[in-house]
C-alpha cells in the first residue's frame, strides 16, 4: 500500500499529532518497505517496523488520512524475526533495515512488490513474472559505501546518521554489508583524523572540516579507492587517493577532486576489466550485476549482427557485455567521465563494435538515431527516477523491436511500461533481481516488444 492508496481507503478520522507516541502491530509491508500499522483505522507507515513486530512508535508527518512514524522501541518481535548482525552502539544498522526478515520472506516481498507496482501503477497485465533471482551473498556485498563524519561526546566519529537524523552519527567499528577491506579503510582515515586533531564539519555551526568519506573497492583486484570529502581548509596530507573540497552549509559529497593516489578503481566482471573513475556509476553489487545482465543478454536474445543502443550506460558495462553478441553497440550517458571510462573500457577489453556518446538522453537520441540509424534492440537502465515522457516519446521514435529495460524502482518502471504500451508494445518478461540483501530495494529486468 501507498500514500495515495491510503487516503483513498479510508475517510476522514480523529487525526494523530506529530511527535504522539503509538503502540502499533505491523500487519504488512508498504512499497518501500515500511511497515504499514493501523491506528484506529488511520494506516502509518512505520520505518523499523517488520510485519508481525509491535512497537513503540514515534509519529513524524502526519498526513488526513495516513501518518509515518519511525519505531522507538520493540514491545514483542514477530516470532519470524531473526537477531540483526550488522548493529552500530547498539543500535541495528541503518543501512540493513530488513536484516530482521528471514531472507525468503524479503524474496517474497520483493517479488510481490514488483508485481503490484507493475499491475496497479501501470495498469499491467499478462507478463510473465519470472522467479527472483536471489543474491550469491547476503552480507558484505557492497562493493561503495558512504560515511559521514560527525563528534560524539567531543570525540570524532565516522558512520552512518543515526535512523531519521541529519545531525547524528553513529561511529561503525564493522559494517557487514561492506568488505572487510572496506572496513579497514575507513577505520584507518579515523584514526588518522583523530591522531591529526582534524574536526567534523558541524552543518549548523559551519565550522570544522571533515565531511565524508566515500570508499570503493573491488573484491576481484584487490584493489580499494578512498575519497575523502572536505570544507576548503589547511590540513595535514590525508592518507587517501582522492580529496574533494565541497563548499557551504549543503550536503552532497560533488565538488572539485584532487588525485593523491590512485585516480581510477579497476574492477572485473563478466570476464572484461573496467576502469572506474571517482564521478562515474557502478553497480553497488558486483556479483549480482553479473547476473542481472545476463538476465539483460537473455532477454536481449542477439543473434550477432543487431544494432544495440544503451542508453543511461555509465561506464558502458552493459554495451560491453552485449557487444560480442551484436553487430554494434551505441552507449550513451549524461556523465563525461563515465563516457571516457566507456571509450577507455573498450578499448581494454580490445572491443571495436562499440560507439558512446556524452549526452543527456532527452536531448541525444535524436541525433544517435540520426547518426547511427534505426536500432534492433533499447537497453534502459535509467536513474531510480525512470524516463519522462519526453524520453519514452524518443525511445518509441527508435522503432527497435525490442527493449530490455532494467529498472532499480518498479513504481517508475511501471508508468513508463504502460506509456510503452500505449505506443503498441507488450510487457512479455519481468525478472526481479536482489542485489540489496538485508534492504527493500530491488532491481528488475523487464522486457517489452511490438
Ligand atoms: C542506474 S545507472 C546505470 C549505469 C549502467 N547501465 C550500469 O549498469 O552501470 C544510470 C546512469 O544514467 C546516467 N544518467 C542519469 N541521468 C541521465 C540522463 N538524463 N541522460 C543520460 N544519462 C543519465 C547516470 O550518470 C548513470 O550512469
Amino acid at each position: 500500500m501507498d500514500p495515495t492508496a491510503a487516503e483513498k481507503e479510508l475517510g476522514e478520522r480523529a487525526r494523530p499529532r506529530r511527535g504522539e507516541e503509538l503502540e502499533l502491530e505491523i500487519e504488512s509491508l508498504a512499497q518501500g518497505g515500511r511497515g504499514v500499522a493501523r491506528a484506529n483505522g488511520y494506516v502509518v507507515f512505520v520505518t523499523g517496523g517488520l510485519p508481525g513486530d509491535r512497537v513503540r512508535a514515534r509519529l513524524g508527518k502526519a498526513k488526513r488520512h495516513y501518518a509515518e512514524a519511525s519505531a522507538i522501541e520493540l514491545l514483542r518481535p514477530s516470532a519470524e524475526r531473526v537477531p540483526d548482525r550488522c548493529e552500530h552502539g547498539g543500535e541495528p544498522c541503518p543501512g540493513a533495515p530488513w536484516q530482521g526478515l528471514p531472507y525468503e520472506r524479503q524474496l517474497e516481498h520483493k517479488s510481490a512488490q514488483v508485481d503490484e507496482a507493475l499491475r496497479r501503477l501501470g495498469g499491467l497485465e499478462g507478463f510473465e513474472l519470472e522467479p527472483i533471482e536471489a543474491a550469491a551473498a547476503g552480507w558484505r556485498y557492497r562493493n561503495k559505501l558512504e560515511y559521514s563524519f560527525g563528534a560524539r561526546d567531543g570525540e570524532l566519529v565516522l558512520g552512518f546518521h543515526r535512523r531519521g537524523s541529519w545531525r547524528e552519527v553513529v561511529d561503525i567499528d564493522d559494517c557487514k554489508l561492506a568488505s572487510e577491506a572496506n572496513n579497514t579503510a575507513r577505520n584507518r582515515v579515523r584514526k588518522w583524523a583523530r591522531t591529526e586533531g582534524i574536526p567534523a564539519y558541524d552543518r549548523p555551526e559551519q565550522g570544522g572540516v571533515l565531511r565524508n568519506l566515500v570508499v570503493r573497492d573491488s573484491a576481484r583486484t584487490g584493489q580499494v579507492q578512498t575519497r575523502l570529502v572536505t570544507s576548503p581548509a589547511q590540513f595535514p596530507r590525508p592518507p587517501v587517493d582522492l580529496h574533494t573540497v565541497v563548499e557551504g552549509p549543503g550536503g552532497g559529497t560533488d565538488g572539485p577532486t584532487g588525485v593523491l593516489g590512485a585516480e581510477y578503481l579497476t574492477e572485473e566482471l563478466a570476464g572484461l576489466r573496467f576502469r572506474v573513475s571517482p564521478a562515474a556509476f557502478f553497480q553497488t553489487n558486483t556479483s549480482m550485476a553479473e547476473r542481472l545482465y545476463a538476465v539483460a543478454a537473455d532477454y536481449a536474445a542477439l543473434r550477432g549482427t543487431e544494432r544495440v543502443f544503451d542508453l543511461y550506460c555509465g561506464i558502458g558495462t552493459i554495451a560491453l557485455t552485449l557487444a560480442g553478441r551484436a553487430g554494434e553497440v551505441w552507449g550513451l550517458e549524461a556523465v563525461p567521465e563515465a563516457v571516457a571510462d566507456a571509450e577507455s573500457n573498450a578499448r581494454l577489453n580490445g572491443i571495436d563494435n562499440a560507439h558512446f556518446v556524452a549526452a543527456q538522453a532527452r536531448l541525444g537520441v535524436r541525433p544517435l538515431l540520426e547518426q547511427a540509424g534505426q536500432p534492433d534492440l533499447v537497453v534502459l537502465d535509467p536513474p531510480r527516477a525512470g524516463l519522462s515522457s519526453k524520453v519514452v516519446r524518443r525511445v518509441i521514435e527508435c522503432g527497435a523491436p525490442r527493449i530490455v529495460y532494467v529498472s532499480c524502482n518498479a513504481t517508475t518502471l511501471a508508468p513508463n511500461a504502460a506509456q510503452f504500451r500505449e505506443a503498441g508494445y507488450t510487457l512479455r518478461r519481468v525478472r526481479p533481481v536482489d542485489m540489496f540483501p538485508q534492504t527493500p530495494h530491488v532491481e528488475c529486468v523487464a522486457l517489452l516488444e511490438r
